[in-house]
């Protein structure tokens, strides 16, 4: 882990509200693995006091860039959003456990609510280069739906849903994902799931995984203060073997990445 005074090379607003910033940061480029985070003070000061949280969307090692894809819902993401090329920004990082990888299984099965794209992007540059790979993107609108042309170009298939039908089929990202299970199931695939997205669909993503019994790895995000597993403001509810059956773990430390079947929603 790196605690490091990154430089911000490149800041674009990509679609209303979603911006892609890339930081000078070497150490963390080098260290960093699918489904970690960095940890960004957005001001000196004590407004915002807390550091916020944002998952690694690429890296370059050569070049020692680290990539953030977020989306402005705050004061935080607003601040960030007006900084300029230069200025220097103080980064903790790689924090988190990622996904696991496996080379096993009929296949790999990214599914993506909105801005839970970027750490699937991180994850099909890094590990699955020249592997059959299948992405389900879902948002409420077109506006909402990142990253399929990249993730296209690396050989990945895409499909979309969107709310409303503005881009792809009309419908949810489960949907779809339904769908791709079913056909792994005739032609008796069992591909591996890793999801990110909003709790509510990612308790749906972790119920259909379920019952089609697929492994599925989920990428959990709570409100974050040390980021360090100190504080423990960031815990969740997973089970136990042990009575009474759950305990409490915490997303910065060991998550953010889950094994669904862990996790009690
Ligand atoms: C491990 C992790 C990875 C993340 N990766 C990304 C990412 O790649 N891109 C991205 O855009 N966002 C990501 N987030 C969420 C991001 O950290 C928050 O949106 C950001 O901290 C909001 O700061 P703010 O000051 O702008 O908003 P605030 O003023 O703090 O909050 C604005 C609104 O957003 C909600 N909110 C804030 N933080 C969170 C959170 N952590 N989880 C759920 N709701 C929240 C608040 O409840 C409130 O409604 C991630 C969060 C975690 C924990
Ligand atoms: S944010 Fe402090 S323990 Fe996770």
């Amino acid at each position: 882990m790196t605690d490091t005074k990154t430089t911000i090379l490149h800041q674009e607003r990509i679609v209303p509200q979603i911006f892609r910033l890339c930081l000078s940061s070497p150490g963390i480029a080098q260290e960093a693995r699918p489904g970690q985070f960095v940890h960004l003070r957005i001001r000196e000061g004590t407004d915002p006091l807390l550091r916020r949280p944002f998952s690694i969307h690429r890296v370059d090692r050569e070049r020692g860039e680290v990539q953030v894809l977020y989306q402005v819902v705050g004061q935080g993401t607003r601040l960030l959003s007006r900084k300029p090329v230069g200025e220097r920004l103080d980064a903790l990082g790689p924090l988190g456990h990622g996904f696991e990888v496996s080379e096993e299984g009929g296949g790999v099965l990214l599914v993506a609510g909105g801005i839970g794209i970027a750490p699937r992007f991180f994850l099909c540059e890094d590990w699955l280069r020249g592997r059959a790979g299948t992405a389900l993107i879902g948002a409420r609108t077109r506006d909402g739906i990142l990253c399929h042309d990249l993730l296209r170009s690396g050989g990945v298939t895409v499909h979309i849903a969107t709310d409303d039908g503005s881009f792809g089929d009309r419908g949810v990202v489960t949907d779809l994902l339904n769908a791709q299970l079913e056909a792994g199931r005739e032609a008796s695939a069992s591909p591996i799931v890793y999801a990110c997205g909003p709790v509510a669909m990612l308790a749906s993503v972790a119920a259909l995984c379920r019952a089609y019994e697929v492994p599925c790895q989920v990428s959990l995000e709570s409100r974050m203060a040390c980021g360090l597993g100190a504080c423990l403001g960031c815990a969740v509810k997973v089970r136990s073997s042990v009575p009474p059956g759950y305990e409490y773990q915490r997303v910065c430390t060991e998550g953010p990445v889950f094994e669904a079947e862990e996790v009690i929603w």
